[in-house]
C-alpha cells in the first residue's frame, strides 16, 4: 500500500485490469444528478464554441457579454475574448442581488477546538471584500497590479483574494509552508507591491511565524511597498513604521461597498508558481472570463453542487486545488463551504470525521496522502461518526492506489457515494480528467474520460497515439477555457516546456498515463524529473542546485523514493568538497538546508554523504540507477559505469534509510 512508483503503480493497475472491478453510478444518485445525459460529451465534441459560450453565459454575469469562442494561434489562445466581467461581482454581488446574501458562504472552522466557528455569509463576504479592496486601493493598488499573499486558512485569505480581483490586481498565493527565500523570489519575480499577511498561522497546536518569514522575503522583493498584517494568534511581531498596516487597524473603517473594475475576460486574474524540472518555480497565469466558467462547470458537474450541499475542499489555499475549489468554482456556484484552518490530524485522526458529522458535509474532496494516513490510524476511527450525510467523495493530487480508493469508498463513502478521482494541474486551471458520477463508471486506480470538451490521447514518443493497454506520454491536444496562458514574465519558457515535446497544438502536461479498452485513462505518474510529495510537485533539479549552494557541497543528485505516506518523499546523494569530513550531523543539516531553503515539505528523507556518485565514462550521472536504488530494485546494467562498485555502497546505505517508509 502506498507505494507510488510507476511500476507499482503499473502491477497494482494490471491486477485490477483483471479483476476488472467497476463501480457504476448508483441509481439513487443518478436520479437526483445536476447532470445525468450522456449526450453532453457529444454535444460540447460537436460544437465546442457553441458548448462553452452557452455555458459561460448560463454560469456568469457579464457586464458585455462574449460572441467568441476560441481564437487559437497555437500554442496561444483566448476564450471569450470581447466579453467583459469582474470575478469578485460574479462569486459575491449577484448572489446577494439575486435575495441570497443570507446564505453561508463559508463555515469557518479554527484549529483551535475551543475557538468558536464562524458562518460567513455571501453578505458579509462581499461587504468584506469590499472594505479590502477599498484599502488596497487606498495603498495605491491599481488594475493590473500585482499583490503577493502569504498566509494561513483563514476567511481573511479568500477575502484578500477577492479584493485583489474586484480591483483587478492579479493575485500571488504563496503557501504559508514555503521558506522566506522562495517566498521572496516569488515576490521580486512577479514585481509584488503589496503583501497581505499574518502574524501566525496555527499548525498542529502552535504558530507558524509568517510575518517574520515575510519580513526576511521582503528583503529579497523590493517592490514591495507595503505589507498589510492580519492579527491571528496574537503573538507578537514586528511591524515596520511606514510599511507595514494591521488589518484590524485599515481595514474596518473602509467603506463596505466598491464598484468593481470592469476587466476583459482575458484580464490576469492570477499567477501560481509550480515546480517544474529546471531550478526556478515558473508561474502559471490565469485569466479572469475563461477560467472562472471552467472552475465553475467542473466544480457543479463532477461534485454534483446542489444549493443545499455543503461541500469540503480539505486542499490548502496556497495551491490550486484550493484556488479552485476553494474559492472560485464554489463562491461562483453560490455554495456552502467548510474552510478548516488546520491540521487534519489536529488534535487527532477524527478531526475531519467530526466536521463532516457536525456540519453534514455533503461533498468531500481531499488527496490520496491523507486517504493512506487515514487507513494507518484504522476504519474504527471514522466509524465512530455519523458520516451518512455524505453524497460524493474525490480525490486529487496524485495516482491512488485501487486499493485506498476501494477503502475510501467503503468507510468513508459506505458504499453509496460515487467517487471521483480528478487528475488536473495547476497549469490547467481544473479538472481535465474525471468521471461525470452519474455517466461514468468508476473503476478504482482510474481517473476514467477527459471532461466534455477536452480531447487528450496517450501518445508514444514521435507522437503517435498508442494502443490500448499501452503505457505512453499524456496530453491535451486543443485548448480548454480554463488552461493557463503563459507563464508569468516567460513565455518562451510556456513554448518550450509544454508545446515543444511534440508540435505547438499539443499541450504535454508530463504524466504518464494508458487508456484501457473502454477509453479510460490510467495515470502512471511523472515522467520527467519531477516528483509527487503529498500531492505537491518538486523538481530534482531545484533540490540538486539547493543543496549545491551549501558550503559543504561540491555535487549533489536527487531522485524520488516511494513512501507509504507521502506517495513520494526525496532521496539526496552529495559528494562533498575538499575539506569538509562525512558525519551524520552533516546529512542532517543538508536536510534541515533543503527545509529551510525552499520549504518544509522539500526536506528529504534523506541525505547521504556518498564517497561517489554512478557516473558514466563520460561523467553522466545515471538517473535511471539512483532510480532503482530509491525505489529498492534491482539494479539495472551496471557495466557502462565508471565505478559499478559505488552503486552496491549506495544502495545499502538506501536501503536502510528507506526500509521503514517502504
Ligand atoms: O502528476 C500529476 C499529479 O499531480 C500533478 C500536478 O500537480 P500540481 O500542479 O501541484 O496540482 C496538483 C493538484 C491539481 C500532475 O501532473 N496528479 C494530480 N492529480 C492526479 C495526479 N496524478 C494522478 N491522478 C490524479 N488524480
Amino acid at each position: 500500500m502506498g507505494d507510488m512508483s510507476r511500476e507499482a503503480a503499473e502491477a497494482a493497475i494490471d491486477v485490477l485490469l483483471q479483476e476488472r472491478r467497476e463501480f457504476p453510478p448508483p441509481a439513487e444518485f443518478v436520479s437526483q444528478a445536476v447532470v445525468s445525459d450522456p449526450g453532453v460529451y457529444d454535444q460540447a465534441e460537436a460544437d465546442l464554441d457553441g458548448f462553452w459560450l452557452e455555458k459561460t453565459r448560463s454560469l456568469l454575469d457579464w457586464f458585455q457579454e462574449p460572441t467568441t469562442g476560441l481564437e487559437w494561434d497555437p500554442p496561444h489562445c483566448t476564450w471569450f475574448a470581447d466579453g467583459v466581467l469582474n470575478v469578485s461581482h460574479n462569486c459575491l454581488d449577484r448572489h446577494v442581488a439575486a435575495g441570497r446574501g443570507g446564505k453561508v458562504a463559508y463555515q469557518f472552522v479554527p484549529e483551535p477546538v475551543d475557538e468558536e466557528e464562524r458562518a460567513i455569509t455571501y453578505a458579509e463576504l462581499l461587504a468584506d471584500v469590499c472594505r479590502m479592496a477599498n484599502a488596497l486601493r487606498g495603498l495605491g493598488v491599481g488594475k493590473g497590479d500585482v499583490v503577493g499573499i502569504y498566509m494561513g486558512m483563514v476567511p481573511e485569505l479568500p477575502v484578500a483574494m477577492l479584493a485583489c480581483a474586484r480591483i483587478g490586481a492579479p493575485h500571488v498565493v504563496v503557501f504559508g509552508g514555503f521558506s522566506a527565500e522562495s517566498l521572496g523570489e516569488r515576490l521580486e519575480s512577479t514585481g509584488a507591491r503589496v503583501l497581505i499577511t499574518q502574524d501566525e498561522a496555527w499548525r498542529k497546536g502552535a504558530g507558524v511565524p509568517l510575518k517574520t518569514t515575510a519580513d526576511e522575503a521582503a528583503k529579497l522583493a523590493p517592490s514591495v511597498e507595503s505589507m498589510v498584517v492580519l492579527r491571528r494568534t496574537g503573538a507578537d511581531v514586528p511591524m515596520q513604521e511606514g510599511r507595514d498596516h494591521w488589518w484590524h487597524d485599515l481595514v474596518p473603517g473602509q467603506a463596505d461597498t466598491c464598484e468593481p473594475e470592469r476587466v476583459e475576460a482575458e484580464h490576469m486574474l492570477y499567477a501560481l508558481h509550480t515546480s517544474g524540472t529546471t531550478a526556478k518555480p515558473k508561474a502559471a497565469v490565469h485569466t479572469s472570463g475563461g477560467y472562472l466558467t471552467y472552475v465553475a462547470l467542473t466544480h457543479r458537474w463532477i461534485f454534483d453542487i446542489h444549493d443545499d450541499d455543503v461541500w469540503w475542499c480539505a486542499a490548502d489555499i496556497g495551491w490550486v486545488t484550493g484556488h479552485s475549489y476553494i474559492v472560485y468554482g464554489p463562491l461562483t456556484n453560490g455554495a456552502t463551504g467548510i474552510l478548516y484552518e488546520g491540521d487534519p490530524m489536529f488534535p487527532g485522526p477524527e478531526r475531519h470525521w467530526q466536521i463532516i458529522e457536525q456540519h453534514k458535509v455533503t461533498q468531500y474532496y481531499t488527496a490520496p496522502t491523507l486517504i493512506r494516513a487515514f487507513i494507518k490510524s484504522g476504519p474504527d476511527i471514522p466509524e465512530r461518526h455519523d458520516l451518512t450525510s455524505l453524497r460524493l467523495l474525490g480525490t486529487v493530487g496524485e495516482p491512488i492506489n485501487p486499493e485506498a480508493w476501494v477503502w475510501y469508498w467503503k468507510y468513508i463513502g459506505g458504499e453509496r457515494c460515487p467517487v471521483v478521482d480528478t487528475w488536473w494541474q495547476t497549469e490547467t486551471g481544473g479538472i481535465l480528467i474525471s468521471p461525470l458520477p452519474a455517466i461514468v463508471t468508476q473503476k478504482p486506480g482510474s481517473a476514467t474520460r477527459p471532461f466534455p470538451g477536452i480531447a487528450a490521447s496517450v501518445v508514444d514518443d514521435q507522437g503517435k497515439a498508442v494502443e490500448p493497454g499501452k503505457g505512453g506520454y499524456l496530453v491535451i491536444t486543443r485548448p480548454w477555457p480554463g488552461m493557463f496562458r503563459t507563464l508569468y514574465r516567460d513565455d518562451e519558457r510556456y513554448v518550450s516546456n509544454y508545446f515543444a515535446r511534440f508540435d505547438e497544438r499539443t499541450y504535454f502536461p508530463g504524466d504518464g498515463s494508458r487508456q484501457d479498452e473502454d477509453g479510460d485513462f490510467w495515470l502512471l505518474g511523472r515522467v520527467d524529473d519531477v516528483m509527487n510529495v503529498s500531492g505537491h510537485r518538486l523538481s530534482t533539479i531545484e533540490l540538486e542546485s539547493t543543496l549545491v549552494e551549501h558550503p559543504a557541497v561540491a555535487e549533489a543528485a536527487a531522485t524520488a523514493a516511494p513512501d507509504s505516506f507521502t506517495g513520494q518523499t526525496p532521496l539526496c546523494f552529495v559528494l562533498l568538497r575538499a575539506g569538509y569530513e562525512p558525519s551524520d550531523e552533516l546529512a542532517a543539516e543538508l536536510r534541515e538546508w533543503i527545509g529551510q531553503k525552499i520549504g518544509k515539505i522539500a526536506r528529504p528523507k534523506a541525505v547521504i554523504i556518498a564517497d561517489d556518485l554512478p557516473k558514466t565514462r563520460s561523467g553522466k550521472i545515471m538517473r535511471r540507477l539512483l532510480k532503482d536504488i530509491a525505489e529498492g530494485h534491482e539494479l539495472g546494467d551496471t557495466t557502462t559505469l565508471r565505478d559499478p562498485a559505488v552503486v552496491d555502497d549506495l544502495k545499502r546505505r538506501a536501503d536502510e534509510v528507506l526500509a521503514a517508509s517502504r
